[in-house]
């Protein structure tokens, strides 16, 4: 079991257990130890299935002290829920650059009482005064930066009001006890660690332009190094307030006249209004199969879980085990392109357009897109129809698993979009906003900051949820239960997509979270990949078939991923070794 107490826990990344089994008896032992634990496994399988869990719990987080304060609610009584309001908080806290207070997030939840399902969608809205063209200049360009810094990029927050409700709603203590964990952190500080030290260089100017930002998050004026200690007492006193008065303690009184007032002076166009008319909206996921797996992922305003079920749906005619492995990727390479194409053309916020999810969805859909697909050779994209794109990628946003041991689930994706959102803090509030409305078709037929196109059905509109890629998700069997997800922009799709398949294959947590990486979104018409993501046959193969390769240069994603095996009762979690998290069964 993980020592997480105090400091970074001693086994960071995989843990998992059997319960009740001894495994190093003397040899002559060895048949009534076997007989033992055959009505020990029994014994284990029974309570479980008794109380409908595992008896135990698992959680895995993009930061120690994240993981750490899950298991110190679930220890004082709180379920899954409780769980994930304080990893949650703790994570806004202590990893500001992926997600925050001042940003949004879709939680996925699993009741095992009433297998109630459902999607807690926390993103960020459009402010009501909001305008389609308001990042373009007086000749329709976009005006540079403009949806990514300072405080007219920030949309509307959303995760104060999520974790009100997943308290209130589902959890069993107060919300004030579950957020004490982000309090102390927020009070007392941290150490910031390399991800930050290099997040904070990147996103130095924009933090500087932001007086409050600037004295919060760098170190007199400059990007602070790993080991640097983050005290953020603002942020205490807002997330006490929250403590205090829940809702309003974000979205009136005190917290909201700061926030309009700072977003304003910044040259922002935040009113009263738009934080007094924030809401939860609870959403039914999209449900899927592949193979005998039940697949529960995001529904819209995520385009995560729809994308991920049509790329499944293309690829689940095809028999992946039987092929070389070049020709698997291939396949997987063409049905992204084809689950992408419609992210770009059809997603949006279900409030605002209507999207044909069940055509999308549907396995004659998937059959019509499969008779385009050369197993030998690549279509390009310009073939499929629509505009032009170019690619960058940012390294934020932030996941968490978990499952307690009553068998209730959650898996949250979290963000702020770019690393330290829009850089910009209200000052007083110390809350850091995000910059989602770059997620908005800002400029329609252009590519936002992940090179993703959107047209008229994410077209900012005054309200309206911009579109995500964020695909926190369940995969079960007869015998598996797992949950799952990662940051990583647009790329957070595919990950997730690979990560099923390595499920379907049979593989553990361990497996999925630290495979190699390939992606293709579309447009740019380019096959991207991490170090290691492909061989140098793979990279000649895929050329050879008229795929065009480019290199990340650096490793992507976080994913953080648990697993309970059913059968043998035994919870496994694991964290994504690109990162800095922690994974514990406790
Ligand atoms: N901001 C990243 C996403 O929502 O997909």
């Amino acid at each position: 079991m993980a020592d997480l107490g105090g400091k970074a826990p001693s086994v960071r990344r995989v843990e998992s257990i059997r319960y009740g089994l001894g495994w190093n008896r003397p040899g002559w032992r060895r048949a009534a130890v076997a007989f033992s634990r055959c009505l020990l496994l029994a014994a284990a399988v029974c309570a479980a299935q008794a109380s409908g869990g595992p008896g135990h719990a698992a959680i895995a987080s993009a930061h120690p002290l994240a993981t750490q304060a899950g298991f110190e609610i679930l220890d004082q009584g709180g379920n899954a829920f409780d769980a994930a309001v304080a990893v949650s908080a703790v994570l806004a806290v202590v990893e500001p650059q992926s997600s925050g207070i001042g940003g949004g997030g879709f939680w996925l939840l699993r009741r095992a009482a009433d297998g109630k399902t459902v999607m807690l969608d926390g993103r960020e809205t459009a402010p009501l005064a909001a305008r389609p063209d308001m990042y373009l200049d007086a000749r329709g360009e976009p005006r540079p930066r403009a949806s990514l810094d300072g405080a007219l990029s920030a949309g509307i927050p959303g995760l104060p009001a999520a974790l009100v409700r997943l308290s209130k709603d589902y959890g069993r203590l107060p919300l004030a006890q579950s957020l004490t964990p982000a309090i102390r952190h927020a009070e007392n500080g941290f150490a910031v660690g390399r991800r930050y030290a290099r997040a904070a260089k990147d996103r130095e100017a924009a933090l500087r332009q932001s007086p409050a930002a600037s004295a919060i998050f760098l170190d007199r004026g400059t990007a602070p190094q790993a080991g640097f200690r983050l005290v953020q007492k603002d942020l205490a006193e807002t997330l006490r307030r929250i403590a205090r008065q829940e809702h309003a303690g974000f979205y009136g009184g005190m917290t909201a006249r700061l926030l309009v007032q700072g977003v304003r002076d910044g040259g922002g166009i935040w009113q009263a209004g738009d934080l007094a008319g924030y809401r939860v909206v609870e959403r039914a996921p999209v449900r899927g199969r592949y193979r005998g797996i039940r697949i529960t992922s995001a529904a819209p305003p995520s385009s995560g879980g729809t994308v991920l079920l049509e790329a499944l749906n293309i690829l689940s005619a095809y028999d992946l085990d039987g092929m070389d492995a070049l020709t698997r990727k291939h396949l997987v390479i063409e049905a992204e392109r084809r689950a992408y194409r419609d992210r770009d053309l059809y997603l949006g916020d279900p409030g605002f357009v209507r999207m044909p999810l069940s055509r999308l969805l549907s396995p004659d859909y998937a059959e019509g897109l499969r008779v385009a697909i050369r197993p030998d050779r690549a279509l390009p994209s310009s073939a499929l129809s629509a505009p032009q794109a170019s690619s960058s990628q940012g390294d934020n946003t932030t996941h968490f698993s978990l499952i307690d041991g009553e068998g209730n689930l959650v898996a949250a994706t979290l963000s702020i979009n770019n690393s330290f959102g829009s850089g910009f803090v209200p000052p007083g509030t110390g809350v850091l906003l995000n910059d989602e409305m770059d997620d908005f078709a800002t400029a329609p037929g252009k590519p936002n900051a992940y090179g993703l196109v959107g047209g008229g059905a994410n077209a900012i509109a005054p309200g309206k949820r911009m579109l995500s890629s964020m695909s926190p998700t369940f995969l079960e069997t007869q015998d598996r239960t797992a949950v799952l997800g990662t940051p990583g922009g647009s790329r957070i799709i595919s990950m997730v997509l690979l990560a099923v398949l390595d499920f379907a294959q049979g593989h553990g947590a361990e497996s999925w979270v630290s495979a190699g990486r390939f992606h293709h979104q579309y447009l740019p018409d380019v096959v991207e990949y991490e170090p290691g993501g492909l061989s140098e046959e793979d990279i000649r193969g895929l050329e050879s078939r008229g795929h065009t390769l480019k290199p990340t240069g650096y490793r992507y994603g976080d994913m953080h991923a648990v697993q309970w095996d059913r059968v043998r009762n035994r919870l496994s979690a694991a964290s994504d070794p690109r990162g800095e998290g922690a994974a514990a069964v406790k």
